[in-house]
């Protein structure tokens, strides 16, 4: 069977593969991205895939067909919304791809032809503004009064999302002043940062899926279609043009001559407009006002991702018309993407002042929102989990404006055969103290808080705070200076460094360095309550500290304490009584406590109010045979020794009760040769509520005394 590709050249017959290739991707990624609201790759990717395409077909143009990615805007409207037939066609705007100033040069040079411009005829005077990253909208007033909203769809026909717009507060459901009878406002809604990352804790912080950017998010709001939904993400507007205006006549609203001026009047209106809007002069002023803008550009509460110029007056707009969907009279001129695909080298911990270990990906090298980028924070164990990020995989890195890059995606398709599972260490990678992740917590924390490095001058400070040792003097920049410099690794070595280590250190008058011996010396006559607040354990804080010290009198007995033990505090809890045990249960910690002590730190210890020898069972050996009618063993015992008492396997002289049930043998029989209390199930009962009333009541008694 001869093939029709038979007759291709070689060439021609690959870039026909690659062509069909590159619809297949562009079509699924188009989908994701305008129907989905759900990007499987960032824009710049996408971009290059295209251009690719574009490449290929203009290079073979028998390879353009009418249904390539190249030749259609936007995507087809998502069913459940009506179509709105747009009265002016929503354009789109051409893109400068290339970020440097070449850019805005080429758009003036190119103005200038079309305008029949000479080189000495006066510069041409842009409107320069931001290009707002996220999605167009078409506003209608009739009237005055917001009628009608819609997407821009494929630029003809758009989806009707007026409910959703309505919930966004600053879209004005009604305009002030004189407003011609229909006013089409078009513009982007956005979702500012802060809203975004507040939006992404809470979905973290209840085990949700993130989202990726605020631009999809935005877009995926209005598309949304339970307006109840929407009203939970906050959105934003920007106006920056107009669709249909009727009735344009001098009784109700004269038509602003240029853009700047339509940008004030529309905020006259009550629309919201960037005040970054500018108008500029010429080739320099476009340049100018990238470069000025790019330099702020993370200073902005929301994103962009470029400028946009546009000729300022009107008439000269009209003038200089459109090629096919886009103005000749505007373009968009970028900046460097926010979003770029790299590759995961490794993941490491890092640990913080508070102790919290972050899991970061270690990346080939992006250059990513305007700088290189070698790390990503992937936040936590479970966020790891949920996107299923592994060593070696090809991902979605996210830098934008003081936000720390993120790791917000994987390529699935992309992921090598080796690539390997991250597990969070059960140690901290600074200082090799447990690591241990609470009930109902999402991150994992070092316990080794006053021996950890990372967590060092946290530790200090807190250790040094007027509630807790109360040492004057030493504050945030002395401990960054002591940190720093090495003077200072573990907290002892405090009290250890003497008066000319300090008056060594810069800006250290020797007044204030015999002021800070000073309030060492003084700062080791303290109380236990204070000793134990200034050790910075996890949840301990002033009320917990005075409540631990109070019950139980000496240091020696907390840091020894049982969960069990611990619990008899009054508001200790589970959780707090095991952070309690981990601290303790780290060597480091303890040493550090031991040297504290030896340099001299002390205070006042007094008995214990636990009532150890009051526990009802205390000292009592108790032997198990035969089976209970209710109680299994385990349960028999473990109430036994939770009332103080033991459980030995076997009866002698020793032996203070045995509690008999069904079939019990030779124990049994021994314990009635030596005369031993035999109890059944029902007086064993008997017998550890009386003991355990007795103890209750004289529990109270101490403590009331
Ligand atoms: S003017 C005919 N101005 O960028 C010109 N567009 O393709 C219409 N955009 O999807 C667009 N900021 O949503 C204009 N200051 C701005 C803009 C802006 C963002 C978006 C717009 C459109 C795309 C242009």
């Amino acid at each position: 069977m001869t093939d029709l590709f038979d007759s291709l050249s070689p060439d021609l017959e690959a870039a026909k593969a690659r062509v069909s290739v590159l619809h297949q991707k562009l079509e699924q990624l188009a989908h994701a991205y305008y129907t989905l609201d759900a990007p499987l790759v960032p824009d710049a990717e996408y971009d290059r895939l295209f251009q690719e395409l574009q490449q290929l077909e203009s290079q073979y143009p028998e390879l353009k067909s009418p249904d390539s990615p190249t030749q259609r805007v936007g995507g087809k409207p998502l069913t459940g919304f009506t179509p709105v037939r747009h009265a002016v066609p929503m354009l789109s705007i051409r893109t400068e791809t290339d970020t440097e100033s070449t850019g805005a040069i080429n758009f003036d040079t190119r103005i200038r032809k079309d305008l029949g411009l000479a080189k000495d005829d006066p510069p041409v005077e842009y409107a320069a503004e931001l290009k707002f990253d996220g999605l167009a909208i078409n506003l209608r007033y009739q009237q005055g009064v917001l009628v009608q909203a819609a997407t821009r769809g494929d630029g003809a026909t758009g989806e009707d999302v007026t409910q959703n717009i309505r919930t966004i507060q600053q879209i004005p459901l009604r305009l002030k002043g004189n407003v011609p009878p229909v006013l089409e406002v078009r513009g982007e809604i956005y979702m500012r940062r802060d809203d975004f990352e507040k939006l992404n804790e809470r979905q973290r912080s209840k085990g949700e899926k993130t989202f990726i950017n605020p631009r999809n998010t935005a877009a995926g709001a209005v598309r949304q279609l339970d307006p109840a939904l929407v009203k939970q993400r906050p959105l934003s507007f920007f106006a920056y043009g107009l669709g249909q205006v009727e009735g344009n006549i001098e009784t109700h609203w004269a038509m602003p001559e240029t853009h700047t001026a339509l940008m004030q009047s529309l905020s006259e209106m009550g629309l919201p407009v960037n005040n970054e809007c500018r108008s500029v002069q010429g080739a320099d002023g476009l340049i100018a006002f990238h470069r000025d803008i790019g330099a702020r550009r993370d200073q902005f509460p929301f994103d962009i991702d470029g400028v946009v110029y546009k000729v300022n007056r009107f008439d000269l707009q009209q003038r200089l018309g459109f090629v096919t969907r886009e103005p000749r009279w505007a373009v968009a001129h970028k900046f460097p993407a926010q979003e770029q695909l790299t590759v995961v080298r490794g993941i490491e911990v890092q640990v913080g002042r508070t102790g919290k270990l972050t899991p970061v990906a270690k990346l080939e090298p992006v250059f990513v929102g305007g700088t290189t980028v070698s790390n990503a924070t992937l936040h936590n164990e479970d966020e790891i989990r949920r996107k299923d990020v592994r060593i070696g995989d090809t991902v979605i890195v996210r830098r934008a404006g003081d936000v720390i890059p993120e790791v917000v995606g994987i390529i699935a398709e992309r992921r090598p055969l080796d690539a390997m599972e991250f597990v969070m260490p059960r140690q901290c990678p600074v200082c090799g103290s447990d690591a241990v992740r609470e009930e109902g917590e999402v991150d994992y924390r070092c316990t080794g808080g006053l021996f950890c490095g990372a967590q060092r001058k946290q530790a200090m400070l807190h250790f040094a705070q007027r509630r807790a040792l109360d040492i004057e003097g030493l504050g945030e920049k002395l401990v960054d200076q002591l940190v720093d410099s090495g003077l200072i690794r573990t907290l002892p070595e405090l009290y250890k460094l003497g008066f000319a280590k300090f008056a060594a250190l810069e800006r250290m008058a020797d007044k204030s360095a015999q002021n800070l011996i000073e309030a060492l010396e003084k700062s080791k006559t303290t109380t236990l309550q204070r000793f134990i607040y200034a050790l910075g354990i996890r949840h301990v804080g002033e009320a917990t500290a005075r409540d631990l010290a109070k019950y139980f009198g000496k240091l020696d007995a907390i840091m020894d304490a049982s969960v069990e033990e611990l619990l008899e505090v009054n508001d200790v809890g589970p959780i707090v009584a095991q952070t309690i045990r981990n601290f303790f249960d780290q060597p480091h910690n303890r040493e550090v406590v031991e040297q504290l002590r030896a340099t001299g730190v002390t205070w006042p210890e007094h008995d214990s109010q636990r009532l150890t020898s009051f526990l009802p069972f205390s000292g009592k050996t108790f032997v198990l045979t035969g089976t209970l009618p209710a109680l299994s063993r385990d349960q028999a015992k473990a109430l036994i020794e939770n009332a103080g008492g033991k459980v030995a396997g076997s009866v002698s002289k020793k032996t203070n009760y045995v509690v008999a049930g069904e079939e019990a043998g030779s124990k049994l029989i021994k314990a009635e040769e030596l005369g031993i209390n035999i109890l059944n199930e029902e007086k064993f009962l008997t017998l550890l509520n009386s003991t355990s009333q007795a103890f209750n009541t004289s529990k109270i008694t101490q403590e009331d005394s």
